[in-house]
């Protein structure tokens, strides 16, 4: 006697399997205890963090403010950046300004700047990071501050949506997306199997039959030779009884 699994019954156990995973992670409660107050502990000793626009979440980590977060109010000269051009960077309503030596890479310059630029492929392929500088496009990636000018106005593409982490593992989207991704790999588990017992059965049947037509010949060739053998003897037979 055989014990196959159903395919939508295995599938549906994964599902199981999954959501009591998902939902208590193999932590114990201890553990859990455990690692909030290692957070606690960890919070305690660093500086205040910056303030979370969700109730009750408090990220552990903190942003480590740039000499450009920091300076408001000394000079480019007291902040030890060099350079003869002014770069004027503008996102949207914000503007943030720095100075640049001619041939240096506009890439650092914005950093130097506080300019957050998106990059894709960093070497000017791709147009992720494309500026617009004096009526043209140009790629920060790759691209120089130029020579010859005084100024240089860079207008950097806004951020169409800025993604933010939600900063827990779990929560209710969270849980109803992993749903539906599980019902989504068993609808696909099903499908699959289906297919594959399709297929099966189809080279199943060209294999019997080609069985079938090799038999044929064989047995066609097996007739072949019998009749060859028997027109042979005959002709010894007629042979040795003319005179
Ligand atoms: S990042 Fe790809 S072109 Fe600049």
């Amino acid at each position: 006697m055989s014990y196959s699994l159903h395919p939508i019954l295995l599938a549906a156990c994964l599902v199981l399997l999954l959501f009591v995973t998902s939902t208590h992670g193999f932590q114990s409660p201890a553990a859990a205890t455990t690692t909030n107050n290692k957070r606690a502990l960890w919070m305690s000793e660093t500086e205040t963090p910056p303030p979370s626009s969700k109730s009750g979440y408090v990220p552990k980590w903190k942003k480590k403010k740039t000499l450009a977060d920091e300076g408001d109010g000394m000079d480019f000269k007291d902040k030890g950046i060099k350079g003869t051009i002014n770069v004027v960077f503008q996102q949207g309503d914000e503007t943030k300004s720095t100075m640049a030596m001619p041939g240096q890479p506009l890439r650092d310059v914005a950093t130097q700047a506080g300019q957050f630029i998106k990059y894709g492929c960093g070497k000017g392929e791709c147009g992720t990071c494309e500026a617009m500088c004096d009526g043209k496009w140009i790629r920060p990636c790759k691209d120089v501050v130029p020579v010859g000018q005084d100024e240089i106005v860079v207008t950097v593409k806004e951020i169409a949506s800025k993604t933010t982490s939600s900063g827990t593992f779990f929560s209710v989207k969270s849980f109803f997306m992993g749903f539906y991704n599980n019902l989504l790999g068993m609808v696909g588990f099903v499908k699959y199997r289906r297919n594959a017992k399709e297929n099966w059965n189809e080279r199943q049947e060209y294999e019997d039959l080609i069985r079938q037509k090799t038999e044929e010949k064989k047995r066609l060739r097996k007739l072949q030779k019998q009749a060859a053998k028997a027109n042979g003897s005959n002709n010894d037979t007629n042979g040795s009884l003319s005179p």
